[in-house]
């Protein structure tokens, strides 16, 4: 029998990492940031002044970067030994990631790894293409939604308690960019899976999301 496997998808501020992180602890599974991964590429091509317009060269930085994730409390992430945790969350990554990630040769790669996690045992795995491509079979599936202006302003309050120096304009402009890149793009765009069970976040409580969802996946 597999083991567990919750897919969470949606676009950026919906509350995916939040509800993933908090229903993998009570549920005793691995929770799989997929974004992160992404993030990790954007940041190495930025580290080396890369182009990134250009395909292939990016397409090459994914396939010889080595990315690693601590599953400990910490969740430390590694791109070539050198911890980026903090790093990849900066507005130059974000601003880069939705980018590199429309490059199939990036996403080759990088669900070759989010499959790996998987078959470490049952995963919470968050991101935009889970539920339709990366674990097609998955127990059960979720799309979180909320308005953009609320998810903007989650994002925004987030950046503030990280002490980032960012408007509440920026961080929408940026938000709506990202969104309009992943759902637009050719390959394994944003978008819920046939099967998903689809959740409107706006005005919910991480308490009341995450009882909803865990009440779901027992029940299911
Ligand atoms: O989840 P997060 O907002 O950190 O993801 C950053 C970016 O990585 C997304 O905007 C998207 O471009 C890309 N991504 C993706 N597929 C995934 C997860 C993230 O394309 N499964």
């Amino acid at each position: 029998q597999q083991a567990l496997q919750i897919a969470i998808d949606g676009p950026a501020g919906a509350g995916k990492s939040t509800i993933a992180k908090i229903a993998a602890k009570q549920l005793g599974l691995f929770y799989v940031d997929t974004g992160a991964m992404y993030r990790v590429i954007a940041y190495k091509v930025l580290k080396n002044r890369a182009p990134i317009d250009d395909e292939s060269m990016v397409s090459q930085i994914a396939k010889s970067t080595v990315v690693v994730f601590d599953h400990s409390d910490k969740r430390i992430v590694w791109c070539d030994g050198e911890d980026v945790t903090q790093e990849i969350r900066c507005p130059e990554v974000s601003r880069a990631v939705s980018v590199v990630a429309a490059y199939p040769g990036v996403r080759e790669r990088l669900v070759e790894l989010q499959r790996m996690e998987a078959e470490r045992g049952g995963v919470v795995m968050d991101g935009r293409d889970i539920g339709t491509y990366v674990l097609p079979e998955a127990d059960i599936k979720f799309f979180l939604t909320a308005t953009p202006e609320e998810r903007a302003r989650r994002r925004w309050m987030e950046l503030q308690k990280a002490g980032k120096d960012v408007t509440y304009q920026e961080v929408a402009i940026d938000m709506a960019e990202r969104d309009r890149l992943d759902t637009e793009r050719e390959v394994s765009p944003l978008k819920p899976a046939k099967d998903a069970i689809i959740l409107d976040t706006t005005g919910l409580s991480i308490e009341e999301l995450v009882s909803k969802i865990l009440a779901l996946v027992q029940g299911g």
